[in-house]
């Protein structure tokens, strides 16, 4: 048997249900604050993802599945969605017909990381980005459409990290301090963050290995060396999210792997999911459009991961099942005609119909209605038709009507409306 690839996974019709619910609550909110759907290639030239995500970051250094599209060309399963909407952005320039775009976008990400439970090689996000703005109440109303969005999901136990990650005034001053800081801890730090120490040392703070981690326990902290703007905006953010009465955290060791962030930085979090806790982060990235050679536009965005969000929906409570209305038991080669025809006309009106072909017993047919959990079983035989006595039997209360075939299908629509059944 030939099985799937490890770290991806199926999401089984049990799930996926769940998984649209998540996306339609998501699109409505997202609508009514203005945001407009982008979709995009999920495949990119590498080169994209190297320039804005950053060539020493754990994604571009260890986890692309880069692969040759021409001789010449190398292109990327996109690990990550904000690096398209920006080059989108600007390729198509969306800026010149109104500099102000709110977009958002749901779709496969891919990460060749260490597979675990929560953390996949092909995982879902929903993204939301906005540009245009640099006032600091977008970033507020970001965290707040977040907050509402998990709020209208009936999760709880979340918590909101905030942090401020400076701009090019002002991280240099703390690159350098957390620089000479890290170079007297060398012989405590992996390989990879006594590498990127000098160039990257930023990526040394959201290293998980722990003896990083104890290493990184007296780091300077970035909110101590903003400028005075940063420190503005970074107060600003903070005192629109009290106004709106989102909770939140000061989390100074908060650096999000990639390395486009500027300024507010955030990441929600939950304490229901174990290790791979985090099921949204974002935060601004006002230098990316220019650093791709756009205009210079802010920008601010965040992801929230559908596969992680799902396993916590579905936690709560496990999805509803989407059982027949009716279940059709045709008995005999002679009702086949007549009952094919009904459950088109069935289906084409709304009501959710199944129909067996099989030829089977009536016995089994009902056994199969009860597995599949049918409502209603409508059982026709060739006698049932000569007799026009048709029976519909209620598969809860065990109740039986006998059923008109003239205006059947009315006749049922308005049989299921007693049994609350939205047609
Ligand atoms: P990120 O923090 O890398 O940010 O990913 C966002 C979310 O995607 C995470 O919080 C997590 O829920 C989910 N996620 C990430 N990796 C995996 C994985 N391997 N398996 C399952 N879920 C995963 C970004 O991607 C940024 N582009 C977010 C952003 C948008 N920043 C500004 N705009």
């Amino acid at each position: 048997m030939i099985q799937l690839i490890r770290g991806f996974k199926d999401i089984l019709p049990d799930e996926t249900e769940t998984w649209r619910h998540i996306e339609d609550t998501a699109i409505a909110l997202f609508q009514s604050f203005g945001f407009k759907e982008i979709r995009l290639p999920i495949v990119e030239k590498a080169e994209l993802f190297q320039r804005s995500i950053g060539e020493l970051t754990d994604i571009v250094e260890k986890e692309m599945y880069t692969f040759a599209g021409s001789k010449e060309e190398l292109i990327t399963l996109r690990p990550e969605a904000t690096a398209s909407v920006v080059r989108s952005y600007i390729q198509q320039k969306l800026y010149a017909k109104e500099p102000i775009q709110k977009l958002y976008t749901i779709g496969p990400m891919f990460r060749r990381e260490r597979p675990q439970k929560g953390r996949y090689r092909q995982f879902y996000q929903i993204n939301a980005e906005v540009f245009g703005i640099a006032s600091p109440y977008i970033d507020a109303q970001l965290i707040f459409m977040l907050w509402t969005f998990f709020e209208r999901l009936k999760i709880s136990g979340l918590t909101v990290q905030l942090n401020s990650l400076g701009c090019p005034a002002c991280r240099p001053t703390f690159k350098a301090a957390l620089s000479s800081f890290l170079a007297s801890k060398t012989e405590s730090l992996c390989k990879d963050c006594v590498r990127r120490q000098d160039k990257n040392p930023l990526r040394v703070l959201d290293c998980k290995v722990p003896s990083c981690q104890e290493a990184i326990g007296d780091a300077p902290s970035m909110t101590d060396y903003l400028c005075e703007d940063c420190a503005g905006h970074f107060n600003s953010v903070q005192s629109a999210l009290k106004q709106q009465g989102i909770p939140f955290e000061l989390t100074p060791r908060l650096v999000r792997g990639l390395d486009y962030y500027t300024r507010t930085a955030f990441e929600i979090q939950t304490n229901a999911l174990g290790a791979q806790n985090a099921i949204a982060g974002g935060g601004r990235y006002d230098m990316l459009v220019k650093m791709l050679d756009g205009p210079e536009q802010p920008a601010i965005g965040f992801a929230i991961g559908l596969d992680r969000l799902a396993a916590l929906v579905m936690q709560g409570h496990p999805q509803e099942e989407l059982a027949p209305d009716i279940f059709i038991a045709a008995l005999g080669e002679e009702s086949r005609e007549k009952t094919f025809e009904w459950s088109c006309a069935l289906s084409v009106e709304g009501i959710r119909t199944e129909i067996d072909f099989s030829g089977k017993s009536l016995k089994a047919l009902m056994k199969r209605a009860n597995r599949i959990n049918a409502a209603n079983v409508l059982i026709v035989g060739t006698q049932e038709i000569e007799d026009s006595a048709i029976v519909l039997r209620n598969m809860v209360t065990k109740e039986q009507v006998t059923v008109p075939i003239e205006g059947m299908v009315n006749y049922i629509k308005k049989y299921l409306t007693t049994q609350n059944r939205v047609v």
